[in-house]
């Protein structure tokens, strides 16, 4: 079975960049898609047909749409992880204002991690059920950071109290089997932020949790954004999470961006038919809770 390293593509020796005079200033953007199309050679159709966004450190941008829209090929586009035969056939990509598009996979390996990181649905799936959890997230940090194993224990019990999980060290001694959908989650969300990355992707991160352990999993990432200047791309097809946590979003549909705009705006004051719709099926769960009224704005 494959190790949490090996699903995060974590490769031993890398470590955190440490300042150099040559990195952007902080408010430049640590990721820019520009006009990013997406094509599956096999059945030789373009898949996305033009995304565009920024993010500086500590902003959020949402992308929000139905099924099969294009928005995880657009996360794993960012992550250099597209499915076999996919590509990225036009448009740029840049982290820290570094061309992505054309690196190597030891430049990747290099990247992700330390630079750009991804949380998803599904977090059992990505911990060997065999092995403590504490122990799947000290060896992230021991391969990444290169620190001796009592000192990334150390570490992990860290994280694990710095994503909220009450007793860490209880946690780190317990099996995947043994924790809640939520408490699993924070471990995966732990290891993905344990070498201090710049951007986290967030996949329906909270898709599968209920309601409760959702919003706290939305509370827990707003707080590492802010008291970390982490920059998040959260996708969801729910406008509610996009709506508590994004300053911009994007609404795609069968890989075309219909709307984008600052979220206030777009939740507001829809453009688009697609997006009214979105609005409508979710005010029925409550999305007016998360829209500030206008007047606020
Ligand atoms: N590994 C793959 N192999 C073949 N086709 C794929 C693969 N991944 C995605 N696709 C196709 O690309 C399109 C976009 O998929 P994508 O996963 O980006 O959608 P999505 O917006 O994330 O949907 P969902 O909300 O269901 O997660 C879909 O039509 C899908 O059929
Ligand atoms: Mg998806």
């Amino acid at each position: 079975m494959t190790t949490l390293s090996e699903k995060l593509h974590v490769q031993p020796g890398e470590t955190t960049r440490a300042p150099s005079a040559d990195l952007p200033a902080p408010s430049a953007p640590v990721l820019s898609v520009r006009d990013v199309r997406i094509s599956d050679r096999a059945g030789d159709r373009e898949i996305v047909h033009g995304v565009s966004f920024s993010l500086t450190p500590g902003r959020a941008v949402g992308i929000v749409g139905e099924s099969g829209s294009g928005k995880t090929l657009t996360c794993r586009a960012a992550l250099g992880i597209l499915p076999a035969h996919f590509e990225v056939t036009d448009g740029s990509i840049e982290i820290d204002g570094r061309d992505i598009t054309h690196l190597s996979q030891t430049q990747w390996t290099a990247l992700r991690g330390a630079t750009i990181s991804a949380v998803f649905q599904d977090p059992a799936s990505y911990l060997n059920p065999s092995i403590r959890v504490g122990v799947q997230v000290a060896e992230v940090i021991r391969v990444k950071k290169g620190v001796r194993r009592r000192e990334a224990r150390r570490q992990a019990i860290d994280l694990l109290r710095a994503v909220h999980l009450r007793d860490p060290e209880l946690v780190y001694g317990q099996y995947s089997f043994e924790l809640s959908g939520g408490m699993l989650q924070r471990v995966l969300i732990a290891a993905a932020i344990a070498a201090g990355p710049r951007i986290l992707i967030a996949d329906e991160a909270t898709t599968a949790l209920d309601v409760t352990v959702q919003a706290e999993i939305l509370d827990l990432l707003a707080d590492l954004r802010e008291q970390t200047g982490l920059a998040l791309v959260v996708v969801s097809h729910d406008l509610a999470v996009v709506a508590q946590l994004c300053d911009e979003v994007l609404v795609l549909r069968q890989g075309e961006v219909v709307e984008q705009g600052p979220t206030r705006q777009v939740l507001h004051d829809p453009r688009h038919e697609y997006t009214r719709l979105l609005i409508a099926e979710h005010e029925q769960y409550g999305l007016e809770k998360f829209l500030v009224p206008k007047e606020d704005a």
